[in-house]
């Protein structure tokens, strides 16, 4: 069956995505920068997808792992004690339970190692290619892995979550690359925010084992860390298996080997088209000889201040203070440790399911809606909670009472539903779909790594932020998201169906304020020395 074309690297398709929703057979055909080729989903690619899969699992584990882990006696009376005393204490602060800048630096330090790891990962992953950067990071994850679940003390548990780091900052360099390169080229749009709901998979997987680990003395916590193994040993296991993508055996010379695969992967006997695509795409990739130097010119800017604007805004919306720190934020408002890890599990699953609603909106409401939207919806929740536990939730004393504990959670539950269908996908689908192919690798670089310091800054800040500003915390994260909306509604143009190769003239050109930008600048892109 036949579709229509549909932009390469991108998520949108605009109209023509509605025939990608329903495709009902195997045979699909997808676009270059703009032309059809013929192919078909094949076992491989499935094969291929599901191993890559693990990559998001594993970055989802670690995201929700350590909130329910640092809410578990055993492990704070072996690793943190004094928080334990302070958790215990009848007259201590209700806001300030889990103030320990080491607690947090468990949660955090895996952030800041990513982050360094991404730079060394994106010049393995253009380098030596997509597979074997995925096999370190499994490697990263597996030592990561021991070290956590087997530790004896704080020194070692920190090292192994900085390994864990390694392994996300590999990973996220290497997945969302494979997958985009593997896939028929009308499905990539569709596979870039499966990577997202992996991810949310793995939360809300972490989230149900801390529930059922919180019980088992005293080495539930290791369980938790342990299970982690699994995903990882996936990872390394398939990643012998599958094959490295086309376009990164072309790019690095293998152009022979690189058609035999595209020809395996697509399970048909013309893949010409495609083919010449891809090598075509590859040389003028080529012809910017320092991607970077051409990123700080100004016909870069919107796409930069762009893609970096989105990652700060969608850590400032608060959300990791969420998927951190659900079960120590649900213990704040007066929940025991069971209804807390289970209230986390509920706000998962609403994760996960906003999500797949994204996956089916997004190329249909187009990305402003949803992101305007969502900033109203995380808006109102943000508010009702910060006035809830500022009237009710004094700083010693009694807590929440039930009914207004499980208001609470019903409101984060509405806010994680904005974010999810909304700032968490868009967060890494615009970057991807808005850079020259030129640029995209190195824009997508910084994306990465903005998020992963942003990640690290609220990790690290949030539960001495709760301490200090107590319920003035969400009134904190509610003044964001009017600054997100604002820039949403000002500067953000929309994208849906816009072909990459149409973007600066659909785009940026007739955008009021950057339009400014598009000047040309005839200067070659070559190093100075
Ligand atoms: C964000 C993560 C966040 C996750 C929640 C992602 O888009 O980058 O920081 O934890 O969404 O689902």
């Amino acid at each position: 069956m036949l579709f229509r074309p549909h932009q390469a690297g991108a998520g949108s398709g605009g109209d023509d995505n509605d025939d990608e929703w329903k495709m009902p057979a195997v045979v699909v055909s997808g676009s270059g920068e703009n032309q059809e080729f013929e192919g078909r989903i094949t076992v491989y690619v499935i094969v291929c997808v599901i191993i890559a899969a693990f990559g998001g699992l594993m970055f989802g584990y670690d995201i929700g792992i350590s909130g329910g882990v640092t809410s578990m006696d055993d492990f704070l009376k072996k690793f943190f004690p004094a928080v334990f005393e302070k958790k215990h204490h009848a007259l201590e602060n209700n806001y300030c339970k889990y103030d320990n800048q080491f607690l947090q630096l468990f949660t955090s330090c895996l952030y800041l190692a990513a982050l360094i790891a991404s730079f060394v990962a994106s010049k393995v992953c253009s380098k030596y290619g997509r597979k074997l950067t995925m096999q370190i990071a499994s490697i990263f994850f597996i030592i990561g892995v021991i070290l956590t679940a087997g530790g004896i003390n704080i020194e070692m548990i920190i090292f192994g979550r900085i390994f864990l780091g390694f392994g996300v900052g590999f990973a996220n360099q290497a997945v969302p690359l494979f997958l985009s390169e593997i896939a028929p080229p009308n499905l990539r749009g569709a596979l870039n925010i499966s990577f997202q709901l992996f991810i949310t998979i793995g939360i809300l997987v972490s989230n149900l084992i801390n529930y059922f680990t919180t019980n088992v003395h005293p080495h539930g916590w290791r369980i938790s860390l342990g299970i982690a193994g699994v995903p990882a040993l996936m990872l390394c296991l398939g990643s012998i298996l599958i094959c490295e993508t086309p376009t990164s055996l072309i790019e690095r010379h293998k152009v022979e080997e690189g058609r035999k695969v595209l020809g395996k992967i697509r399970g048909v006997e013309n893949v010409d088209d495609e083919f010449d695509s891809i090598i075509h795409a590859c040389e003028m990739a080529k012809q910017v000889k320092d991607p970077f130097r051409k990123l700080m010119k100004p016909v870069s800017r919107p796409q930069l201040v762009i893609s970096i604007c989105l990652q700060i805004f969608q850590q400032f919306t608060g959300i990791n203070a969420i998927m951190f720190y659900a079960p120590v934020l649900f213990q704040t408002v007066g929940f025991g440790n069971d209804a807390a890890l289970l209230s986390s599990v509920i706000t998962g699953l609403v994760n996960v399911f906003s999500t797949v609603v994204s996956i089916y909106v997004v190329d249909r409401a187009g990305r402003r809606i949803l992101l305007l939207e969502a900033c109203v919806q995380m808006f109102i929740s943000q508010v009702i909670i910060g006035i809830i536990l500022f009237k009710e939730l004094k700083t010693t004393g009694d807590n929440l009472s039930k009914g207004e504990a499980i208001f609470v959670v019903i409101l984060v539950c509405t806010f994680v539903m904005g974010f999810a269908w909304s700032w968490g996908p868009l967060g890494w689908l615009i970057p991807s779909e808005i850079f020259p192919l030129e640029t995209r690798s190195a824009g997508f670089a910084f994306a990465v790594s903005t998020n992963m310091l942003f990640t690290f800054i609220i990790g690290q800040a949030f539960l001495s932020m709760l301490c200090q500003m107590q319920a003035g915390i969400f009134f904190f994260f509610a003044a964001w998201v009017i600054i997100m909306g604002a820039f949403t509604w000002f500067l953000l143009p929309e994208t849906k169906g816009v072909p990459v190769d149409a973007m600066v003239d659909k785009v940026w050109k007739q955008h009021w304020f950057w339009r400014s930008f598009m000047i040309e600048d005839d200067r070659p892109d070559v190093k100075v020395v």
